[in-house]
């Protein structure tokens, strides 16, 4: 299994603290922000991790997360987006590194309060295909700014990106499962209205194939990167409770307020 950590982009959502750094360097409470995700795959057992960065700073990361050994990583590779292309079209960056193994994909914006180990073992357990960590969230507004799952008969149907109308209360979280068809399913993607290849459009390739199956989160899942609002709620939840924390260890897992 191998593990890949998205953290290019603009970051225009959280302008102008992005006009100084990469998003995925700005602090959640004592460190930067990529340093969670990365946490997060080692934290379940991903020793080989490949980060895509795009846009400036890439040096910074670099003098972040070094050779990964201070992360735990055993071998981390880098690799660079030269054009805001999207997040699948970033994945597509992996396709050597990932070699024909299973992926897991982190973006590296997405900070959960537990261990993402139970989600990767039901991953690895699971015969081929795609695999999503669901996050059931009340409230339709939030749901408006996160592709949502529509769920029908304990399937899911199809994803919406943004929807004006949720089909569900389950919000695709920022954290995917794939085999290596998922290059294939890449590159015959045709770029969305803004250009960019869409990683809904590949969770959709996945739906229509049958192939995709998900999890529902227990505790805390926070997008930082999705509003100045949101960057301070992840913040505040990670100084009080933590991240990445075992599963039987919940102190602090309830949500911020
Ligand atoms: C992306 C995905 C969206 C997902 C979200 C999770 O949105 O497109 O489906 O719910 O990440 O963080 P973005 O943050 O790029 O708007």
């Amino acid at each position: 299994m191998k593990g890949v950590v998205l953290a290019g982009g603009t970051g225009s959502r959280l302008d102008p603290l992005t006009r100084i750094t990469n998003k995925h360097l700005l602090p959640i409470y004592d460190r930067p922000m990529v340093t969670y995700a990365i946490e997060a795959l080692v934290g379940a057992g991903i020793g080989e991790v490949m980060v895509v960065t795009g846009g400036t700073h890439a040096g910074e990361l670099f003098r972040l997360l070094g050779n990964g050994s201070e992360w735990g990583v055993d071998r981390l590779l880098y690799s660079y987006q030269d054009r805001p292309g999207g997040i699948a079209e970033a994945l597509g960056l992996a396709r050597h590194f990932v070699n024909g193994d299973r992926v897991v994909v982190m973006l590296a914006d997405n900070i959960f309060g537990q261990s993402i180990s139970g989600w990767v073992a039901n991953f690895e357990a699971q015969e081929a295909g795609a695999r999503l960590l669901l996050a059931d969230i009340d409230d339709p507004c939030h749901l408006c700014h996160l592709g949502v799952a529509e769920i029908d008969s304990g399937r899911i149907v199809a994803i919406v990106e943004k929807p004006d109308v949720p089909p569900s209360r389950l919000a695709v979280t920022g954290v995917y499962g794939y085999d290596a068809s998922v290059f294939e399913t890449i590159a015959e993607l045709a770029p969305s209205g803004r250009g960019e290849l869409e990683i809904t459009d590949v969770n959709n390739a996945f739906v229509d194939r049958g192939s995709i199956e998900f999890d529902v989160l227990d505790g805390f899942w926070g997008d930082a990167g999705e509003s100045i609002a949101a960057y301070y709620e992840v913040n505040d939840f990670v100084r009080r409770g933590g991240a990445n924390r075992p599963s039987a260890d919940r102190p602090g897992d309830d949500q911020p307020g």
